[in-house]
């Protein structure tokens, strides 16, 4: 018999590198820049296609020669409409684009790296990119097109919102509640059932103890305010 962690891992495996809700394995990335690449070589590590990028910042930027093809955001929507994007910007700000082509017809796919531990009670939701060896623990839920990078890891009960991003090996203890667009640096600890609030940034290497308002910054040990960020359309 297989020991718990092994079998966990197993039954993952077999759901994963998940592409959900979506009849095929081309996808379209919504970026195209350097987190693009990142997000592009584990789709196809995953077994996917990329089929396009897509830009929507930089109109310089739009490249019908580049492999794959960099699409003009206000061009995509009659473009191979039946395929699902998967966000590919680094920058929690993706929401406003992701949202809009959502708005436009799109469905999310979601990627999931075989190498991710992800208990089978917690809730990974659509638009979700999950790197390998991140592991998520019990009743967890990642909300909607939030990114956790490569060995995050997630403890159980806890609760993250929309479009946040978790830096690599971040580690985000149990019973903790994070806002949507909240950015969590490389290698930052948040102690268990701390609230964060919406668009707060923690920074790489904060070991978060209190919780942290709307829009803050934080960063040290133990993490202290430094400023207060702009909203994420400015
Ligand atoms: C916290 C952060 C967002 C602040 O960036 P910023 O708004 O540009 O702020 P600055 O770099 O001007 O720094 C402001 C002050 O905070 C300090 N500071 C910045 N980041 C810090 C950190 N992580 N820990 C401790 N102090 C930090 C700076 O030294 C500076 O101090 P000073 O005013 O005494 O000189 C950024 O430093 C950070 O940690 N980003 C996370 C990067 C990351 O994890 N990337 C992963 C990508 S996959």
């Amino acid at each position: 018999m297989l020991c718990p962690t092994l079998a966990q891992r197993t039954v993952h495996q077999s759901a994963s590198v998940s592409i959900r809700h979506m009849p095929t394995r081309r996808v379209i990335l919504v970026g195209a820049g350097s987190f693009a690449e990142e997000i592009s070589d584990l789709a196809v590590s995953a077994g996917l296609e990329v089929a396009a990028w897509v830009e929507g910042l930089d109109p310089d930027a739009v490249d019908a020669s580049h492999v794959p093809p960099i699409v003009w955001v206000d061009d995509q929507a009659g473009w191979q409409p039946y395929l699902a994007i998967l966000p590919a910007i680094g920058s929690v700000k993706r929401m406003g684009i992701v949202r809009r082509l959502v708005g436009e017809g799109r469905r999310l796919a979601t990627l999931i790296h075989p190498s991710a531990v992800v208990s089978p009670s917690a809730i990974v939701e659509p638009g979700c990119v999950v790197f390998p060896l991140v592991v998520i623990g019990a009743r967890s839920r990642i909300g909607e097109g939030t990114v956790l990078n490569r060995g995050s890891l997630v403890g159980h009960h806890t609760d993250i919102g929309r479009y946040s991003f978790l830096g690599p090996g971040a580690n985000v203890a149990g019973k903790v509640v994070l806002g949507e667009q909240v950015f969590v640096g490389a290698g930052a600890v948040v102690r268990d059932r701390i609230r964060v609030g919406d668009r707060a940034t923690l920074g790489m290497g904060a070991v978060v103890v209190a919780d942290v308002p709307a829009g803050v910054t934080v960063v040290g040990v133990p993490a202290r305010p430094v400023v207060a960020r702009r909203g994420p359309t400015e």
